[in-house]
């Protein structure tokens, strides 16, 4: 098997200072919504490669990938300075298990991220599946500026389209921003906050959780959510919750 596919760059988009979204066409094997791909460049010699989740669904093209620079990053630090024509590298092969496919039936669907851990989520949101299999959908984000909280425009147009079943919360963190709740996640759920704000509910007899994005908040969220009774989702062993750490 080939060990890397060359692919070329549509476009950059720069949403703020540290977060960008990389448009690139390559031809690499079928995805499910909520995998990733493998970027690479070469660095002295060496190609340096990281996972980044896809943001497009399925069957649009180009790929899209939505990334932040880390301040010491080797491949973000490389990445944001790519221009249209130029060219990177792709494993052939996506991957990961943050896919519907792995997630067990129920009444509510719950996509909860920190950060670009919104984008396998937008992808997801982007196929018809979540809207056959559940009877409500929440998207949750939360960013510690109000500038961070990005593809507003795809979530409105979704959520528009799904105005039965869709329901969007953002946070914002780290300043005051009308319409997004204060704070973080798992204190939110666990002060029924969440739910509140969503008025869906969030129990281990009616709701699938999906988290991706910081680890720490995965595993305090993960924490506040086994005091109601949901435990991981294992194939062997259903359970409620289905997570990708991003480090
Ligand atoms: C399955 C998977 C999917 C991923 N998908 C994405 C994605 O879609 N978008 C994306 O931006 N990153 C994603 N990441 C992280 C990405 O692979 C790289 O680790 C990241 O871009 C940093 O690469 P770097 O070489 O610049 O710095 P590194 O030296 O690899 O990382 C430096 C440090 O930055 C922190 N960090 C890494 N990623 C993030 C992040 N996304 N947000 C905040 N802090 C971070 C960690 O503390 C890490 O140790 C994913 C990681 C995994 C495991
Ligand atoms: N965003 C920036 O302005 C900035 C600037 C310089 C460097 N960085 C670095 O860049 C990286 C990415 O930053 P980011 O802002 O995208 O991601 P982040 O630090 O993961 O923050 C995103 C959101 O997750 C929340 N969060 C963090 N830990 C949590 C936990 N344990 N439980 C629940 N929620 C939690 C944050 O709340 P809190 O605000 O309460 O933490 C914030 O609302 C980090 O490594 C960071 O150190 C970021």
């Amino acid at each position: 098997m080939q060990k890397w596919v060359e692919g070329r760059v549509v476009a950059q988009t720069r949403w703020t200072e540290r977060l960008f979204s990389l448009r690139v066409e390559a031809e690499i094997s079928a995805f499910e919504a909520g995998q990733f791909a493998k970027l690479a460049l070469a660095m002295e010699g060496e190609m340096v490669a990281r996972p980044y989740s896809f943001v497009n669904a399925p069957r649009e093209r180009p790929h899209e990938f939505y990334y932040v620079t880390l301040p010491d990053g080797p491949l973000t630090q490389r990445l944001c300075r790519l221009e249209a024509g130029n060219t990177l590298y792709l494993a052939p092969r996506p991957a990961g298990f943050l896919v519907l496919s792995e997630v067990p039936n129920a009444e509510n669907l719950w996509l909860i991220s920190t950060g670009t851990g919104i984008g396998p989520f937008l992808s997801i949101l982007k196929t018809e599946t979540p809207w056959q299999r559940f009877k409500h959908v929440v998207l949750v984000h939360a960013v510690r500026h109000a500038d961070e909280l990005t593809h507003r425009d795809e979530v409105e147009r979704l959520a528009g389209e799904h105005p039965e079943q869709m329901r969007t919360v953002s946070f914002v963190s780290r300043e005051k921003k009308q319409g997004a709740l204060p704070g973080r996640i798992p204190a939110a759920i666990d002060e029924g906050r969440l739910e509140a704000e969503a008025g869906v509910a969030l129990s281990a007899r009616e709701s699938q959780v999906m988290i991706c994005g910081n680890p720490e908040m995965i595993t305090d969220t993960s924490a506040v959510l086994a005091r109601r009774g949901m435990k991981k989702n294992r194939r062997r062993d259903p359970g409620h919750i289905t997570v990708e750490n991003y480090w």
